[in-house]
């Protein structure tokens, strides 16, 4: 008899950006005349840059010749692409990172959700409340939790970020091994400076834990004192993975491109205290699952890293960026408290209410799509997310109206 893995039973009905996509639908089948905005999950909506167009066509028209056809590549990814993040998003910064620790993927999503693959089952794990939901229910499948009681999973240790600590969490009370931590945050759009950072790349080291950091969101820092890889910060290469991807940065989601750095410094242990490089792990794991991205989205990803490519990105960053101070106005108009927006394309807004009956609300009178809070943990209950991905013309049309609704 074929059995489930039983695990899938404890997770919630469905994915929240599925749960959320449904209820659109099914408000446009009953709403047909209604136009609706959707400022939901993050999806960009600009297109492509026009460099990594290029690039992408030229890699194509490589591909159908003799002289230029690939057939399987590197699954790390080829090296023009690797060489290329390494000196742009890390030797610029002054982090130390080598081309030989990337790994090029089709979407920090995959590997943020994969990585805890290579961990014990026992391993003690720290998720953020708030916090983007793949990290949780991946590990749910794997079967490092409990059961799901007054909306937490028990055996998970949750780090909660809060107005009172400016959506930044403190260190666990008990011991863990294996911290997600995502900066500029998804969703609270908060921010994390180099000192709070240390604090936890210290904690790592002094416990022999891990840090998962998902920095997919770093090109829409504009502060420059605060860090863009957890490599700025001293001893992080002992202790972290990070996750990067170009999705929001150069509007490949549709694209699908990503990497993920795991230094050969960064290790875990086996049951006799052993230890053991995660890079020699990691590299098993994607050798044996993932066949590489394909060669002319490398390209097109390398593009971006280009002169002509990086003015091109951070127009549609910069633009994102508008839009969000154009959704943070409208809503401190409204008299709503709020966070995020300016290193972040999300905006965090306390509704003093249910999530859900928030986003239905908007929906209704509104026509707008935000995402709930409470989708993304307890502590998010009360909030709403708003998006900045969208043209400006639709934010600003979709801030009139909410701005019609609920005054
Ligand atoms: C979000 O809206 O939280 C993200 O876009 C979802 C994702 O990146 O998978």
């Amino acid at each position: 008899m074929i059995k489930i893995n039983e695990h899938y039973l404890k997770l919630q009905a469905s994915y929240l950006f599925s749960n959320i996509a449904k209820r659109v639908a099914a408000f446009q089948e009953n709403n047909p005349d209604k136009d609706v905005i959707k400022l939901g999950i993050g999806d960009v909506t600009n297109p492509l840059p026009a460099a990594c167009v290029k690039a992408f066509h030229d890699a194509v028209d490589e591909m159908a010749t003799e002289a230029g056809f690939r057939g399987y590549g590197p699954e790390q990814g080829y090296d023009f692409l690797r060489e290329t993040i390494v000196a742009n998003d890390f030797q610029a910064r002054g982090a130390e990172v080598n081309s030989d620790e990337i790994f090029v993927s089709d979407g920090a999503k995959c590997d943020s959700g994969n990585i805890q693959e290579i961990f014990s089952l026992d391993t003690r794990v720290a998720i953020p409340d708030p916090v983007y939901p793949v990290y949780l229910d991946t590990n749910v499948m794997a079967g490092r939790t409990g059961g799901y009681n007054d909306d937490r999973y028990d055996g998970i240790v949750y780090l909660e970020s809060t107005r009172e600590n400016n959506y930044v969490p403190d260190l666990p009370q008990e011991q863990v091994d294996m911290i997600y931590l995502c900066f500029p945050n998804n969703p609270t759009g908060s921010t994390i400076s180099k000192e709070q950072l240390k604090v936890w790349v210290d904690y790592a080291r002094d416990n022999k834990a891990l840090i998962l950091f998902d920095a997919a969101y770093e090109a829409f820092i504009r502060d420059e004192s605060l860090p863009h890889s957890i490599y700025e910060i001293e001893g992080a290469r002992e202790v972290a993975i990070e996750f990067r991807s170009l999705s929001k940065t150069a509007g490949f989601t549709g694209t699908r491109c990503a990497y993920t750095v795991v230094p050969k410094e960064c290790m875990a242990y086996d049951q006799n205290g052993g230890r053991h490089a995660l890079h020699a792990l990691w590299n098993r794991r994607h050798c044996t699952k993932f066949n590489g991205v394909s060669y002319p989205v490398q390209r097109a990803a390398a593009a971006a890293f280009s002169a002509e490519g990086k003015v091109q990105t951070k127009a549609l960053i910069d633009g994102y960026l508008e839009n969000a101070k154009i959704i943070g106005k409208a809503i401190g108009q409204l008299g709503f408290e709020y966070v995020g927006g300016d290193n972040s394309p999300y905006i965090w807004i306390w509704g003093d209410r249910d999530s859900w009956d928030f986003f239905d609300l908007l929906l209704d009178k509104a026509g707008v799509v935000c995402t709930p809070g409470a989708g993304f943990g307890k502590c998010g209950q009360g909030y709403i997310r708003i998006s900045a991905f969208n043209s400006r013309e639709n934010v600003i049309t979709a801030m009139d109206r909410i701005s019609s609704a609920l005054s």
